[in-house]
């Protein structure tokens, strides 16, 4: 099997429009996508075909669209620079994953971690779309014959996968026409959500959001979990269990962060006081995002012109692969 080539500098990563976008989800990923805009060339995807896998209501799930993109914008992600497109407008990725799924063995599938969960998860539902979610997911990399794609550990199962599903495909009809994906890991940062127990999630209720206003974010962050040993103001704290210091890492300066470490340990502060200091550090960094977000949300026909002029530009690739794909396995153009 052909290595990536040297000179493949594509990049291809998808998010799930859920809807909110929580700390965790920048912390963990696209603040990452942000920064790799520099190096590589970069197509990112809200995968909406992805999420219809569970039920959902139609009105909602295209706000929840919108709300991803302005999320995504806001941020960093630059459209000039990056292509950034929903998944469902390059009809492109549900073909290829028909043949991809032609290619793919129904034990692989059956060993995916994620499915097993889902379908604990969503037992009234566990749809075939469900299970074959890896082959869209594969699809949805090779199609842009990407070289890397940056996700956390979670998904090394389907990234591996898109691998074995590109080299049989190869091996069958053109040696080296798919290139390997190689992941790039996103640095393991463990956000836990404001029960300061689980990771941060929706479905958890435990979040706190990417562009909440100040006065939701500390209604919030005001009963958040902190040491539980810490029950009166003149108990001295133990910052390296407490949930809300590991936050302060993610937000504040050195110099707070040292100041917060000293003064809990000599219960010099207490957690409402450390709370108030990391509502500050947050809002120093997520304020600004959230202007540019509010901007966007007052305009969404030119957020979704964005992702429509991003998806043209994602179709054109589609389309040539497509094309050769077509040719190589023998089968008639697609009519016009
Ligand atoms: N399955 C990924 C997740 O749940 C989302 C995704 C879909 C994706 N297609 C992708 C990620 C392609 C990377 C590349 O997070």
């Amino acid at each position: 099997m052909t290595d990536t080539p040297a000179d493949n500098r594509r990049l291809f990563s998808g998010i799930q429009p859920t809807g909110i976008v929580h700390i965790g989800n920048w912390l963990g990923a696209i603040q990452n996508w942000v920064a790799l805009q520099q190096d590589y060339e970069c197509i990112f995807s809200i995968v909406d075909h992805h999420a219809t896998t569970v039920v959902y209501e139609p009105e909602a799930f295209r706000e929840a669209m919108l709300e991803v993109g302005i999320a995504l914008l806001a941020a960093g992600i630059d459209p000039e620079r990056s292509v950034l497109f929903v998944q469902s407008m390059v009809p492109e990725h549900t073909e290829l994953a028909w043949i991809f799924s032609t290619v793919t063995m129904y034990g692989e599938l059956g060993r995916m971690t994620q499915f097993k969960d889902k379908s604990e998860q969503h037992q009234h539902n566990v749809n075939v779309g469900l299970f074959t979610y890896p082959v869209l997911q594969a699809a949805d990399i090779l199609l842009y014959k990407a070289g890397f794609v940056p996700v956390g550990e979670d998904q090394l199962q389907h990234l591996e996968l898109a691998r074995e599903v590109g080299r049989r495909w190869n091996r069958r009809f053109d040696e080296g026409f798919f290139p390997e994906p190689k992941a790039l890991l996103t640095p393991a940062r463990r956000v836990l959500g404001t029960d300061g127990q689980s990771k941060m999630s929706k479905s958890m209720n435990n979040y706190l959001g990417l562009l909440e206003s100040p006065d939701e974010r500390w209604a919030k962050l005001k009963d958040a979990f902190t040491d539980p040993q810490r029950l009166r103001l003149k108990d001295p704290g133990r910052p390296e269990v407490c949930n809300v210091f590991s936050w302060h890492g993610f937000f504040s300066s050195e110099e707070t962060i040292a100041q917060v470490d000293r003064d809990c340990r000599t219960a010099g502060i207490g957690c409402f006081q450390c709370k108030q200091l990391l509502a500050d550090s947050m809002e120093a960094r997520l304020g600004p995002m959230r202007e540019r977000a509010e901007e966007l949300r007052a305009r969404p026909d030119q957020v979704w012109e964005i992702l429509h002029e991003g998806g043209r530009r994602a179709r054109a690739i589609a389309r040539q692969t497509l094309t050769e794909v077509r040719e190589l396995m023998g089968l008639p153009g697609a009519a016009e």
